[in-house]
């Protein structure tokens, strides 16, 4: 066998020069070195000194340990959109909050402003973290003891899916599986999950109930329904309790103005409705393009449920507090009623006070004409109606934060006016 182990015959400390066939140490580095030994020491010590003496010295970390009365929620994807609103509300709730995001998606000005509102001591915790490292996320779960998780995390755009359908299986059916395996490992028993109605493609009957049919028709609606089997064949031989939320069209914003969607602006093109309304009404695009004008439906436009994400997170916490060990739970978040396009842009010029150019053109491949949920279930077992349902009103609030934050979280925010 090789051996390329080198070894070095004198210590570098001790070595010397050789004169004349002498070996001679010279004084002067022999006391510099010895200097040099002393004052690490007294550094070393001095550190060890001032650890001990500040107060988290021993004392672990509240989020490693289960506390009575508290629950700890994992929120991954917290830096993002419906995340940061569901840690708002969890926090307000007095619930301990983990935030696990890798930023792709996601703004560290979110977590600063959730950071500012909560800055006890065991309330909220940020660990910047990719969840397809199993790794670092097994690690995650060791250090922390989470009693429920709420897995937001995904990459979500539907036109994104079908041009880099590998990126959303990896990034939402694979990471589900890396945050199961984990949950599984570490005995954490309430997961809430987030889906979508793309898990329905593009049913026959109207309106959506939990019992439709699931036949997605792009990537992003097949990785969740995976994600979605793979809970569900995993929940069949566990005692977890399951609640998996499918989501229509996700509007709106903290009505106090803490927080709102700052999607990359590389990702406008693929961008939802009230983001281009809002770029279109603050002049960052020239009009807003309007895809398809005859549908099957009264004006032609396409048909959605937008549902507010005050009532979305409110659905959460519910599903939370009413989520039992051995159980699944299912249910469409929607508002039942669904609104065309057109409606959508007229409430958005009276949410914004600008008129808005409209271009309008031919339909774009994959769209459907009509969705919009039966939300019967969830009112019924979970005691959740949506209460945020005039449109104009969330596209208001949700008006007043990006008009106050022209660059995301990344600028400084504007003085806020009604
Ligand atoms: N916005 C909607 O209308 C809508 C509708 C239905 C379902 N959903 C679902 O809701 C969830 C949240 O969506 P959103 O609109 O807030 O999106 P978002 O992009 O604003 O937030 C997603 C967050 O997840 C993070 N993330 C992505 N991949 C990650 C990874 N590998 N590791 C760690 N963090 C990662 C991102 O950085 C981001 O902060 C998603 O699961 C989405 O599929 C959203």
């Amino acid at each position: 066998m090789l051996n390329f182990t080198r070894t070095r015959t004198q210590p570098r400390a001790n070595r010397s020069m050789s004169l004349g066939g002498m070996d001679y140490v010279d004084p002067k580095k022999k006391s510099n070195v010895c200097g040099r030994i002393l004052m690490v020491s007294t550094l070393t010590a001095l550190c060890i000194l001032m650890l001990k003496q500040s107060p988290n010295f021993n004392t672990p970390s509240q989020f490693s340990s289960h506390e009575e009365g508290v629950t700890h929620v994992l929120v991954t994807g917290g830096a993002g959109y419906i995340g940061s609103h569901a840690a708002l509300r969890l926090l307000k709730d007095s619930y301990r909050v983990t935030i696990v995001d890798n930023l792709s998606r996601g703004n560290l000005g979110a977590i600063n402003v959730l950071q500012q509102l909560f800055p006890e001591p065991g309330r909220l915790q940020f660990i910047h973290a990719d969840l397809g490292d199993a790794k670092a996320v097994n690690k995650i779960f060791s250090e922390n003891a989470f009693d429920a998780v709420m897995h937001f995390a995904a990459v979500a755009y539907v036109g994104e899916s079908t041009l880099d359908p590998l990126k959303y299986y990896h990034n939402i059916t694979s990471n589900t599986l890396v945050v199961l395996e984990a949950m599984s490992a570490h005995g954490v028993k309430t997961l809430i999950y987030s889906s979508t109605c793309a898990t329905y493609g593009e049913p026959d009957k109207m309106p959506i109930t939990e019992k439709t049919p699931q036949v997605p028709i792009n990537p992003y609606g097949k990785a969740k329904k995976m994600a979605e089997d793979i809970i569900l064949d995993f929940h069949k031989n566990s005692d977890m309790a399951v609640m998996i939320l499918r989501y229509f069209n996700v509007i709106g914003s903290d009505p106090d103005g803490r927080l709102g969607e700052a999607p990359r602006p590389e990702l406008r093109e693929h961008g939802r409705i009230s983001g281009a309304c809002f770029d279109a009404a603050s002049g960052i695009i020239p009009d807003l393009k309007v895809r398809g004008t005859d549908y099957n439906t009264p004006d032609g436009t396409c048909i959605r449920d937008y549902i507010d994400v005050t009532d979305l997170v409110d659905a959460h916490v519910k599903a939370l507090e009413k989520a039992k060990i051995g159980h699944v739970g299912i249910y469409n978040v929607g508002t039942g009623r669904g609104r065309s396009v057109k409606e959508f842009v007229e409430a958005c010029k009276e949410a914004t006070g600008v008129s808005i150019k409209v271009d309008f053109l031919p339909r774009r491949p994959g769209d459907y004409a009509e969705v919009y949920s039966n939300p019967t279930k969830i009112n019924s077992e979970l005691n959740w109606t949506a209460k945020y349902t005039n449109l104009q009103q969330s596209l208001q609030i949700a008006w007043r934060w990006q008009k106050a934050h022209l660059n995301g979280y990344g600028g400084a925010p504007l003085v806020m006016s009604a």
